[in-house]
């Protein structure tokens, strides 16, 4: 077989871009392991993307020349980098940030209440989760705004493809994350998260200004975009299906396993990387070195072969399944963090509301890759 072989699909096909979703359900069942015409091969099937994540040896996450920390890297660097960042997300991390995350929930809501018609995105769902991540770190409110209009032109360049343009604006973002070291250089470690990021040691050494900068990328602009998404899908969820809105008021108690299981369904990521190390077979496929894969967690997420009508929603499934914060050495570290704030403010919402709804007339738009969940979402919260 010659390499990159002919493509197998075209991810920027206006019918992939319109429904993402049954886009990658049909081409699962097609072509499990499918490639586009850049030579990157999409894994599909929820039995092949558990294979590349326990086998990092093979499938390896060093794919791009850029430091990606933790994310970039292969054991045993990415061991190093892991076990000394895993501790900001301890149990008693989070239990601690719970009280505040609570408070920013309730103002959300509150401020949502105010509006009637809400853009979920632009006024509920992006201001709340750069709240969080801005609260987690300790930065001051002022710096959300900052960080909300990097992000907005951040992904303008990713979209662009222009390499100039992407690079000029992780430049910005290290010149801001300069400035949060400056402000805290000389405070105690125990001023603030991000003080004590600063005398996290690796090797003996402080984090240089290039790796705390990539650690701060990926604890805020990485995540903000999948937490807002994740809104976003979630009270789409409840102002369409009214029953599960008064089964969850009846039994709060629910929310946990119901969030990971609408995800599952209807994921908020599309999609990770990885590069092959060696010659391997996948998906019964043969990959030469250097193929570029990309992990798709939305087909994955929802192949009937490992989790039964996928678009049903069940509260009994095998949690292990669910590969929303994926699996093994890469597994999310945020995921507490996450679940924390997702379940406060739908908690904060259900309780402050007699009615989740979409207006009359009003029909919502899917995001497309690299984005997922809506581009344009409006809810009548009364
Ligand atoms: C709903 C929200 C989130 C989802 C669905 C999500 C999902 C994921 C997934 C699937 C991975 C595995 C990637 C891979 O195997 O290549 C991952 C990794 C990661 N996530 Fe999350 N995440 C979320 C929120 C967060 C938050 C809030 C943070 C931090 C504040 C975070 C930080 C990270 C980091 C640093 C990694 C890389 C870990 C590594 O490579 O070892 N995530 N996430």
């Amino acid at each position: 077989m010659t390499h990159p072989p002919k493509p197998d699909w075209d991810p920027l096909a206006a019918e992939v871009q319109a429904d993402p979703r049954a886009a990658v359900d049909a081409l699962r069942e097609r072509c499990p392991v499918a490639f586009d015409r850049s030579g990157t091969a999409t894994v599909l099937r929820h039995a092949d993307v558990l294979r590349v994540l326990h086998d990092p040896a093979t499938f390896s996450s060093a794919v791009s020349a850029h430091p990606a920390v933790p994310n970039g890297y292969d054991p045993p660097r990415h061991t190093a980098y892991r076990r000394a960042l895993d501790p900001f997300f301890a149990p008693q991390r989070i239990r601690h940030f719970g009280p505040q995350c609570r408070r920013l929930a309730v103002r959300t809501v509150q401020e949502a209440l105010t509006l009637g018609d809400v853009d979920v995105g632009r006024e509920l769902a992006l201001p709340f989760a750069a709240r969080v991540q801005s609260a987690f770190l300790g930065w001051p409110e002022l710096i959300q705004d900052e960080l909300l209009d990097w992000l907005q032109r951040s992904h303008a360049a990713t979209r662009s493809g222009d390499r100039q343009q992407t690079a000029a604006v992780a430049r910005e973002f290290e010149a801001f994350v300069e400035r949060v070291r400056d402000a805290r250089t000389g405070a105690p470690p125990t001023q603030d998260i991000s003080t004590e990021l600063m005398h996290v040691q690796i090797d003996g050494r402080p984090l240089d200004l290039r790796e705390l900068s990539s650690v701060l990328r990926n604890w805020t602009v990485g995540e903000i975009g999948t937490i807002a998404a994740s809104v976003g899908i979630l009270l789409h969820w409840l102002a369409t299906e009214p029953d599960w809105q008064q089964r969850l008021r009846d039994e709060p108690t629910l929310l946990p396993a119901a969030i990971d299981e609408v995800l599952r369904r209807d994921g908020p990521l599309p999609a990770n990387r990885r590069v092959t190390t060696r010659a391997v077979e996948l998906g019964g496929r043969p990959l030469p070195a250097g193929t570029r894969l990309s992990l798709n967690w939305i087909a994955a997420n929802r192949d009937p072969r490992a989790l039964a009508e996928p678009d049903c929603l069940r509260l009994d499934r095998d949690p292990a399944l669910n590969l929303l914060y994926g699996t093994g050495i890469h597994v999310c570290p945020g995921a507490p963090l996450a679940r924390l704030e997702l379940r406060l403010l739908m908690e904060e919402v259900l309780i402050r509301t007699k009615s989740i709804a979409l207006p009359a007339g009003h029909t919502p738009t899917r995001a497309a890759p690299p984005d997922a969940g809506y581009a344009q979402l409006r809810i009548r919260l009364r």
